[in-house]
C-alpha cells in the first residue's frame, strides 16, 4: 500500500518534472502468482466513479488492471505538455484495493494534434491510401518521426512510473497489426535487402530474377508488394515486416530498460487470435520478458461457421495457448479475454453460463499465469459500445460478473499451488513462419489447409499424451522424445543440420507433407523434397499430387485414406523401411510408398507424404509416440474433457475442464488434493463447463 508520496508540484513541460517519490520503505508489490484482471480506462470516466469501479473489481477478486494503452491524448493533451497525474492517482487508487497495474504505452492510438502536425507518420495501405485520424493503428511502423514521438511519451511514463511500487509490467502498444507502404518504408525495405544480400547479383541469383525479366540493376527498382510476385521477394518482405515491428518495439523497450526497475516486466499483447502471421511472432517475443496474447473467439480461422458453434473448442484453444507458450518456452499471460462476448464477430453470440470461467481456467492449464478481460466497463461511446464487459455503462455488474467473481476467488485459492509450475511435454509440434508463408503464397490446392492439418496433428498427438509443445524448429530440441513437423516447407542447410543433429543424438523426427520443398530464399531445393535432409532420410519425394479424391493407403501403421495431398516417395538407401503404401485408385500412386522411415545415429527420421483421414492419423500418431517411448498420461478423460498438467520439482497440478455437452466422470489413479474445494479425492463428476484443480506431491 502507498504510505507517503509527494505529487510533483510543477506543471508539466517536456524535460521538467515529473516523477513522484514514494517513501523508500514502500515495498514493490509482488506479482501475484495467478492474476485475474481487466483492461480499465479511467480516463473515460469521472474520477468520482473510480472508487466504485475499483471496489467492484476487488469484490470480483480482480488483482490486476491494465491502463493507458489508448490514452495518449489524455497523457499528452498537446505536444510536450504532459498530464500524468491522473494515471498516478488511478494506479494509487487501484493499489488501495490490492490491485496491481500494467501500463500500456499509448502508441497504438496517436492523438489528433500529432497526426495533424506530422502527417508523414500516417500509414499508407498497399493500394496507396493514407490513413486518417479517427480510429487506431493509423501510424506507419517504419516512420522515424513516429518512433521519436513514441520514445518521448514512453520516456515520460517510464520516468514517472518506472519505480512505482504498484506497477508490475509494461505493455508496448497494442496488438501489432498493419505494415505500411509509404515511401519511407520502401526506402527501409531497400536498405534492408541491401544489408541482407550485399550485392544485387546475389539477390538476383537467389530470387532467380531472370524469370519474367525481373533482374534488378538498382535497389530502388525492387517492388514492395504482397501480390502474386517472386516467391523470394514475398518471403523477404515478411521477414522485413518482422524486423520492422521488432525495431519499432525495441525503440520503446530500450527507453523502458533504461528507466524502469527490472522487476517491472516488459511485454506486448499479441492479437489476431494467436495464429495471425503478418510477421514472425516468435521473433517479437525474443525481446520481451514475458509474452502475452489476446484470446478471443470469433471470425477468421476460428469462425463460428467453421468450428460450428461459436463456443470454445478446447483443441483449437489449447493449441493456441501452446503455440504462444512456445514462443519463449515459458508461461505467459492472457492479456485480453472476452467477458462473454465480443462485438466484431459475424454473430457476436454469448458464451454459455460457466464457459467464460472454464475458458479462463483452460488457459491457466496450458500455462497462463494471468488472465485479464477486455474490458471492465462498457464505454458510452467509441467504436466498441456493444462489447462484453464486467459492469455495464452504469457501473453496475452485468450477469457474467458473478461467474468471473467465482473465478477470482478460485484464482486466489489456487495461486500458491500453481506458483512456479508449468506445462511440460515430451512431444514438440513444429510451427514455422517461413514455411507457413511459403505455402500461403502458393497453396497449390485450395483443399490444403495447413492450419487445419496442424490442428489434425495436434489433436492426434495431444489426445494420447495430454501435453504437446508447439515450437519453432530452431529451438533446442533435445528435451523432446518426438518432434513432428507437418508442412515444414522451407528447410535451409542450417535447419537441416540442426534437425539431423537432433536425430543423431537419439531424437525421433517426423516430417509431414510438403516438407523441404524450398530453401531459405523460397527457391525450390534442387534435391527435391525434403531438400538437404534427403541424405539423412535415405529417400526423397519423386512427385507430389493435389488430390480431388481419396486414395487408399495401407501398411504397418494401419489402413485408411490419403485425403487432400499425396506424395510418391522413393527409397534411395537400402535400410529405409516403407511404413505405408498407396493402394489402387490413382494410377500415378498405386503401390508407391506414402511413408518411410530410417534409423540415423541413435534416432529415427520419418517422412509421411500424405494427409490422412482422422482415424488413420490417430493410429499413426500413436505408433510414433510408442516408437519414441513417450509416456502415457495417468488420468484418462472422455472426449471434450481437457486435462492439463503443470509441474515443478516437487508437485504436479492438474487443471481439468469439461467442454463436452454433458457431465463427465473423471477417475484418478490414486488420491489427489482438491485445490478448490479442499479434501482428498480419487474420482469426481464434472458438470458441463465444470473445472477442477488437483494436486499431489511428486516426491
Ligand atoms: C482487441 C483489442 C482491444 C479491443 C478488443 C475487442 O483486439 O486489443 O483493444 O478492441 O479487441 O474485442
Amino acid at each position: 500500500m502507498i504510505q507517503k508520496f509527494r505529487w510533483c508540484a510543477l506543471s508539466f513541460t517536456a524535460g521538467l518534472c515529473a516523477f513522484s517519490l514514494y517513501a523508500a520503505d514502500v515495498k514493490p508489490a509482488p506479482i501475484p502468482p495467478l492474476m485475474l484482471g481487466s483492461a480499465w480506462y479511467p480516463e473515460q470516466w469521472p474520477e468520482s466513479q473510480w472508487e466504485t469501479d475499483l471496489a467492484n473489481m476487488r469484490k470480483a477478486g480482480l488483482n490486476l488492471v491494465r491502463v493507458g494503452e489508448f490514452a495518449w491524448s489524455s497523457l499528452e493533451p498537446s505536444e510536450g505538455h504532459y498530464d500524468l497525474d491522473w494515471m498516478e492517482r488511478a494506479i494509487a487508487a487501484a493499489a488501495r484495493h490490492g490491485i496491481v497495474t500494467i501500463i500500456g504505452t499509448p502508441t497504438d492510438a496517436p492523438p489528433a494534434w500529432l497526426t495533424t502536425k506530422y502527417p508523414e507518420v500516417l500509414r499508407v495501405s498497399e493500394d496507396g491510401k493514407q490513413m486518417q485520424h479517427g480510429s487506431r493503428r493509423q501510424f506507419s511502423i517504419g516512420s522515424a518521426r513516429y518512433r521519436e514521438l513514441c520514445a518521448d511519451i514512453v520516456a515520460q511514463l517510464a520516468k514517472r512510473f518506472g519505480h512505482n511500487p504498484h506497477v508490475v509490467a509494461w505493455q508496448i502498444g497494442n496488438e501489432y497489426t498493419e505494415d505500411s507502404f509509404d515511401d519511407e518504408s520502401r526506402r527501409r525495405f531497400h536498405r534492408w535487402l541491401e544489408k541482407k544480400y550485399g550485392s544485387l547479383d546475389a539477390l538476383n541469383q537467389h530470387w532467380v530474377t531472370a524469370y519474367w525479366s525481373q533482374t534488378y540493376s538498382d535497389w530502388n527498382q525492387i517492388p514492395m508488394t504482397t501480390g502474386r510476385a517472386n516467391p523470394g521477394l514475398l518471403l523477404d518482405y515478411k521477414r522485413f515486416v518482422t524486423d520492422t515491428w521488432r525495431d519499432f518495439q525495441r525503440n520503446q523497450v530500450e527507453v523502458l530498460r533504461k528507466q524502469v526497475e527490472p522487476r517491472q516486466l516488459i511485454t506486448t499483447n499479441l492479437g489476431g487470435l494467436g495464429w495471425a502471421n503478418r510477421f514472425n511472432r516468435q521473433m517479437i517475443a525474443a525481446d520481451l520478458d514475458i509474452i502475452s496474447w489476446d484470446e478471443y473467439l470469433g471470425a477468421g480461422w476460428f469462425d463460428n461457421s467453421k468450428n460450428g458453434s461459436g463456443h470454445l473448442d478446447p483443441v483449437r484453444s489449447g493449441a493456441t495457448n501452446d503455440l504462444v507458450r512456445g514462443w519463449k518456452q515459458k508461461n505467459f499471460w492472457v492479456m485480453e479475454m472476452p467477458p462473454g462476448f465480443v462485438d466484431w464477430s459475424s454473430v457476436s453470440n454469448s458464451l454459455d453460463r460457466g464457459e467464460t470461467r472454464a475458458m479462463a481456467w483452460h488457459a491457466v492449464g496450458h500455462g497462463a499465469d494471468a488472465v485479464a478481460f477486455w474490458q471492465w466497463r462498457s464505454a458510452l461511446n467509441g467504436q466498441e459500445q456493444y462489447h462484453g464487459s464486467l459492469v455495464g455503462p452504469d457501473g453496475e455488474p452485468v450477469p457474467v460478473y458473478a461467474e468471473i467473481a467465482q473465478t477470482g476467488k478460485e484464482f486466489a485459492k489456487a495461486g500458491p499451488t500453481l506458483q512456479g509450475t508449468q506445462p511440460v511435454s515430451e512431444v514438440a509440434l513444429i510451427h514455422d513462419y517461413d514455411s507457413r508463408w511459403a505455402i500461403e503464397f502458393n497453396p497449390f490446392s485450395r483443399r490444403y489447409d495447413q492450419m487445419q492439418l496442424l490442428m489434425d496433428y495436434y489433436q492426434a498427438l495431444r489426445e494420447p499424451t495430454q501435453a504437446v509443445d508447439i515450437v519453432v524448429p530452431t529451438v533446442a530440441l533435445e528435451r523432446y522424445k518426438l518432434v513432428v513437423a507437418p508442412s515444414l516447407n522451407v528447410i535451409s542447410p542450417e535447419l537441416a543440420a540442426h534437425l539431423t543433429e537432433y536425430v543423431e543424438q537419439g531424437g525421433h523426427l517426423v516430417l509431414g507433407p510438403r516438407s523441404g520443398m524450398k530453401d531459405g530464399f523460397n527457391a525450390l531445393n534442387r534435391e527435391r523434397q525434403p531438400g538437404p535432409l534427403v541424405p539423412a532420410l535415405g529417400g526423397r519425394v519423386e512427385q507430389f499430387y493435389a488430390l480431388l479424391e481419396n486414395v487408399p493407403v495401407e501398411g504397418a501403421w494401419g489402413n485408411g485414406s490419403a485425403t487432400v495431398w499425396a506424395e510418391w516417395l522413393d527409397k534411395l538407401a537400402p535400410d529405409v523401411e516403407v511404413q505405408l503404401r498407396y493402394g489402387a485408385g490413382n494410377d500415378w500412386l498405386t503401390g508407391e510408398p506414402a511413408a518411410i522411415s530410417r534409423r540415423v545415429g541413435k534416432g529415427t527420421i520419418t517422412y509421411l507424404g500424405a494427409t490422412l483421414d482422422p482415424t488413420l492419423m490417430a493410429s499413426v500418431a500413436r505408433q510414433w509416440l510408442k516408437d519414441a517411448g513417450v509416456d502415457s498420461p495417468v488420468i484418462s478423460a472422455a472426449p471434450g474433457v481437457s486435462v492439463c498438467r503443470r509441474v515443478d520439482a516437487g508437485r504436479e497440478v492438474y487443471v481439468i475442464t469439461n467442454f463436452s455437452k454433458g457431465p463427465q466422470e473423471v477417475a484418478l489413479p490414486g488420491t489427489m488434493t482438491d485445490v478448490l474445494n479442499g479434501g482428498e479425492v480419487s474420482r469426481m463428476k464434472l458438470a458441463r463447463y465444470g473445472v477442477t484443480v488437483l494436486t499431489r506431491s511428486l516426491k
